[in-house]
């Protein structure tokens, strides 16, 4: 199948580009839809939008990986590649990716979820890691991308057991940022993008950097990192607009170039 058919990425033009995973009824994440998100990755890293949106369907945002193409006992070295390609071109681009879950997020569903940088989830949203349930273990990302958010002794318990995280908890563990009705989930996501991307587009790619570079770092090489992209940040169009801004006409009134 081509990548065309299972990714469709649209810019808009307010700045937000929204990638959808379409294949078919459950969403896996084939070796095809994993091309496509990194190559559509690539294309927004070219051509950089304000703010990303990753979704799949209303009923399931993906499966996880597509267990049809699990091959021999060799297999498992090239399908972790794949997904740690792919995730992690989406999750090093220099602009807010939100993942907007409608349905179930499961196994590599949810690892893509976690590679974005926040989860707008609705009601209705499942997460969970059931990989163990097929006797092997997250490969996308999932082993360290889940403690890092919910904590070491809740991400083993998830994973550990395999069992399904409802909307409402995944909220409480800090798996979904935010919760929201069905029908109200593309006006909440849309109204983060389109307002993010109307910010300081280069403040914005430097906090990302210095906060998840910082993550795997101690405090005091965080700090190093933080005081240079902070040293950068004021080299920007945008950091001479907002101060200028806000110096006349107070805070929140600056209009960035992204430059
Ligand atoms: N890869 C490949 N095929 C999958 C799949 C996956 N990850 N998940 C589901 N399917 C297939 C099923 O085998 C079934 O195929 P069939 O129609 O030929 O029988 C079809 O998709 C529908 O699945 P079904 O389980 O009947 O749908 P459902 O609506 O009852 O449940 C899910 C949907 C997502 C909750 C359920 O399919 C599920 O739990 N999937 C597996 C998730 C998982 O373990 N992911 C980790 C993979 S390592």
């Amino acid at each position: 199948m081509s990548s065309e058919s299972v990714i469709n990425l649209e810019r808009r033009d307010d700045g937000v580009a929204i990638i959808t995973l379409t294949n078919g009824k459950v969403n896996a994440l084939s070796t095809a839809v994993l091309n496509g998100l990194h190559s559509a990755a690539n294309d927004l890293a070219a051509d950089l939008p304000g703010a990303i949106i990753v979704t799949g369907g209303e009923r399931i945002f993906a499966a996880g990986a597509d267990i049809s193409e699990f091959g021999g006992p060799e297999e498992g070295a090239a399908i972790t590649r794949k997904f740690h390609d792919a995730l992690g071109a989406l999750s090093a681009l220099p602009r807010m990716v939100i993942a907007e879950v409608a349905g179930y997020a499961l196994g590599g569903g949810c690892e893509l979820a976690m590679a974005c940088d926040y989860r707008i989830a609705s009601t209705k949203a499942v997460f969970g890691q059931p990989e163990i349930l097929l006797g092997i273990i997250p490969g996308g990302g999932g082993t360290q991308r889940l403690p890092r958010i919910v904590g070491a002794s809740r991400a083993k318990e998830i994973s550990l057991s395999g069992r399904q995280v409802a909307a409402d908890e995944a909220l409480r563990i800090g798996l979904a940022d935010e919760v929201v009705e069905p029908d109200s989930l593309r006006d909440r996501s849309l109204e983060l993008a389109t307002s993010l991307a109307k910010g300081a587009l280069v403040a914005q790619a430097l906090t990302k950097e210095a906060i998840d570079r910082g993550l795997s770092m101690s405090l005091d090489e965080g700090l190093a990192v933080e005081r240079h992209v902070f040293a950068e940040v004021f080299r920007s169009e945008d950091s001479q607009i907002g101060v200028k801004s806000f110096l006349e006409h107070g805070p929140g009134k600056a209009e960035f170039t992204g430059r």
